[in-house]
């Protein structure tokens, strides 16, 4: 897969998903992010609707739990015929691994597995404080990174501030999915550390989510497109 726009599909009723999917008439179909609050409210069947309807999915449950446990639920997920899913490297290389096992199908397919490093809602306080985690915030990101890539898995969700380090350590294969975009002239939100999505794609993510600056604009379909024509065209 190349360079693409993830639409953060941040929605808690499936008439507000479809009456956004539904502002995209002809052939665009954007790829969507499907978050743990939609999955929770309308379950697989939501993700089976959208897929139907052609577009790519990220399901972004974020997975941690004992290995046995993510590797079953993994081959659940598997069968939802989505193309990437997530879970915490914290849940460390025997986890990953099965979740890898599990996500695999019997013909050797299966989706894109990417892990979440130290949220962003982490810092460096209350690493230390909470977890008991010393080192700076950019090297434990990186480690995680590393750890991730030798359990086999292909990529990371990170800052795009980070993607750049992360290709560096793990190769340029190693995929980098980043939230945190907003157009030059946008609003932030509650998000912080930003970058335009031309920024994103000049420092190397592979992929970007992008909600609000989407989803709320005025005209959705049209930021939609600016964000792909500046990060993939
Ligand atoms: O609306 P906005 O563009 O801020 O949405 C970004 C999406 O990416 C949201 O679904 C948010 O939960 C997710 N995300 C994030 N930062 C992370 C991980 C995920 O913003 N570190």
């Amino acid at each position: 897969m190349g360079k693409d726009v993830i639409v953060a599909c941040d929605f808690s009723s499936a008439e507000a998903v479809y009456g956004f999917l539904d502002k995209f008439t002809g052939e665009t179909k954007p790829f969507v992010k499907i978050g743990m609050e939609l999955y929770y409210a309308k379950g697989p069947q939501i993700v089976r609707q959208i897929k139907a309807r052609g577009h790519k999915i990220f399901l972004d449950l974020k997975l941690h739990d004992i290995p046995n446990t993510v590797k079953k639920a993994m081959a659940v997920l598997s069968g939802l015929d989505v193309d990437i899913v997530n879970l915490h490297a914290a849940g460390t290389t025997a986890m990953m691994e099965a979740a890898l096992e599990g996500l695999t199908r019997p013909d050797g397919t299966r989706p894109l597995l990417i892990a979440v490093t130290q949220l962003t809602s982490t810092d460096q306080q209350s690493m230390e404080r909470d977890l008991l985690i010393h080192k700076p915030m950019d090297q434990v990101v990186l480690h995680y990174a590393e750890t991730a890539k030798k359990a086999g898995l292909d990529g990371v969700v990170c800052s795009p501030l980070e993607a750049g380090k992360v290709h560096e350590r793990c190769g340029a294969e190693f995929l980098t999915v980043t939230p945190g975009v907003r157009f030059a002239d946008g609003d932030k939100g509650d998000q912080k550390r930003v970058m335009t999505p031309a920024e994103a794609k000049k420092i190397g993510s592979d992929y970007i989510v992008v909600g609000r600056p989407i989803t709320a604009a005025a005209d959705p379909v049209a930021a939609y497109q600016q964000c792909v024509a500046e990060f993939v065209d």
